[in-house]
């Protein structure tokens, strides 16, 4: 017989120059999941991160079945069966799977028998819908096999409330599939979920109660049978909210190419990662890269900004060669650059805004502070950026307010006049909330109507076709589909990004690649 897994905050929490939590009041029961909705710093890690032990209240507590606890680390948490999967994972790449699930679990025997562990992890993969292999290495593994070895390792050591911050903000359309029902096979199994997402559709669907905050506050608590999409953005924004803009459709015709490559190739441990790859982009316009992780988009995102050098093929930007010339070449020609991993090779945890803000420009004699922390000043003003000032240190940011910093300062020069005519990003608006992810889908669609050609690289389909003139979808290196978005339908990409070829029904023109 188990009890009902219940778990419940009511707690202030501080941190220098921000009220994170103000007497915040959250439970969660057995057998539901209870999602945070809010925008970029409204509190939502914070909240989950007392609920787990990884924060401790300044007042109040925590509450595990009906009982006051008192949580004084994350292994603590683990030990009352609470377990968080954070935004960014915490998992040691060189070891295996059944290495990471077992990793600093302190009811683990000294002498440990691997064969056991693999046996157990086998088995929750099976009951849970999360197949992994216990021997694969972390490192070999994609971003969504690794969240799943994170929920495996919570629930190895039976954990009752699984916390999931922002699980889906990595995860491909397929992979949300799969994540939603391990999702549902745990709460029949009577475990707690709590859910953070800023995905309202699926909010919607997977939550069976939604709690909303807003600037440290509880501001409503709704079933999700009695609420829709608007009414939960406006709770959450405090106003109605507009539905998506609507993408305007490029002017089609012969505008100068500004990005061409031609059968670029490239060869990572004897497979073609790129494989004969052509593109055209031309003034004026948006394409889409759409695919599941894994099939090229990062080898062909670095190969066109000129990081890595191809095998085979050209890149031409502007009309200047910059075939393996490397990346000061390609940024020369005009071409701008925002990758994937933001936070590996973006902000500088330690410095001030202001000074990460410099960290990208060009050097110049006496550095211009002065300029810089006016620029974060507008980002904050632009984005909504939650900090404390442009002086705060960007380690202190909450993980939507940092991928905002970060794409003010690779696209700052996106509305002046010197600004780049190429941008190729990764993931634009992943992990933020409806206004900001607002304001940088109008910046890039500003940018391509003066004049630039914008590439996005995302795995996010609804990303792409909010965005994009045309799409493209990469499958094993080589571009599998490719239309304009109007003419592709959900499930003609979905085909493509399988690898289902759909040449003789799809109306789209393959014409369109040759340029
Ligand atoms: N360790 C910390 N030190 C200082 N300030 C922090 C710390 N953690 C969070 N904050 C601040 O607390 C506030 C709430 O942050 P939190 O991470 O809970 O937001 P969030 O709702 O999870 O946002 P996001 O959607 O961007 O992930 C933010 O203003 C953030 O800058
Ligand atoms: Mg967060």
């Amino acid at each position: 017989m188990t009890t009902p897994a219940i778990a419940a905050v009511a707690a202030t929490k501080r941190f220098p120059g921000v009220l994170a939590n103000d007497a915040v009041d959250f439970t969660v029961f057995a057998g539901e999941v209870h999602t945070i909705l809010g925008e970029n710093g409204a509190g939502k890690s914070t909240l989950a991160a007392m609920l787990c032990g990884l924060y401790q209240p300044d007042e109040g507590h925590v509450e595990r079945n009906g009982e006051p606890t008192l949580l004084r680390s994350p292994r603590d948490g683990l030990a009352q069966g609470i377990g968080m999967v954070h935004q960014h994972f915490r998992l040691v790449d060189r070891f295996t799977v059944a290495e990471n699930v077992i990793l600093g679990d302190p009811d683990q025997p000294r002498l440990i028998d691997q064969s056991v562990v693999e046996t157990r992890v086998a088995e929750i993969g099976e009951r849970f819908g999360l197949p992994i292999d216990p021997r694969a290495r972390i490192a070999d593994l994609t971003v969504g096999q690794r969240q799943r070895v994170e929920i495996v390792k919570m629930l190895y050591r039976d954990a009752e409330v699984l916390l999931l911050d922002e699980p889906t903000a990595v995860l491909t359309p397929k992979e949300v599939e799969a994540l939603f029902i391990t999702v549902n096979a745990m709460t029949a199994a009577g475990k707690a979920i709590v859910f953070i997402s800023h995905k309202l559709g699926e909010v919607m669907s997977i939550s069976d109660r939604v709690t909303v905050m807003r600037a440290g506050r509880v501001t409503g608590e709704v079933a999700t049978a009695d609420t829709d999409q608007r009414h939960l953005a406006e709770l959450m924004v405090g106003r109605p909210v507009e539905s998506e803009t609507r993408r305007a459709t490029a002017k089609s015709g012969q505008a100068d190419v500004l990005l061409e490559c031609r059968g670029l190739t490239l060869s990572i441990d004897g497979q073609n990662a790129v494989d004969d790859v052509d593109i055209t982009l031309r003034r004026g316009e948006i394409l889409g890269i759409a695919g599941v992780a894994g099939n090229g988009q990062r080898p062909l995102a670095r190969l066109l900004a000129g990081i890595d050098g191809c095998d085979a093929g050209s890149v031409a930007v502007n009309g200047s060669s910059v075939t393996n010339h490397g990346p000061l070449a390609a940024r020369n020609a005009g071409l701008a650059f925002v990758p994937e991993d933001r936070l590996g090779t973006g902000l500088v945890p330690g410095l001030s805004l202001t000074d990460n803000m410099l960290l990208t420009r060009p050097r110049k004699f006496l550095v211009d502070r002065k300029g810089a922390r006016r620029e974060v000043g507008q980002a904050i003003t632009d984005y909504e950026i939650k900090t404390p000032g442009t002086e705060a240190h960007a380690r202190l940011l909450s993980g939507g307010n940092s991928q905002k910093v970060l794409l003010a300062r690779e696209l700052a020069s996106l509305g002046t006049e010197d600004g780049p005519q190429v941008i190729i990003v990764s993931s634009p608006t992943r992990g933020l909330d409806i206004g900001a992810a607002e304001f940088v889908r109008g910046l890039l669609h500003e940018a391509r109507e003066r004049g630039a050609a914008v590439l996005i690289i995302s795995e996010d389909l609804d990303e792409v076709r909010s965005l994009a003139d045309r799409v493209a979808v990469l499958y094993r290196g080589q571009i599998a589909l490719q239309g304009r978005t109007d003419d592709l339908t959900i499930e003609q990409i979905g085909l493509a990004m399988a690898g289902v070829s759909a040449d003789d029904d799809v109306g789209a023109s393959p014409a369109e690649v040759a340029g």
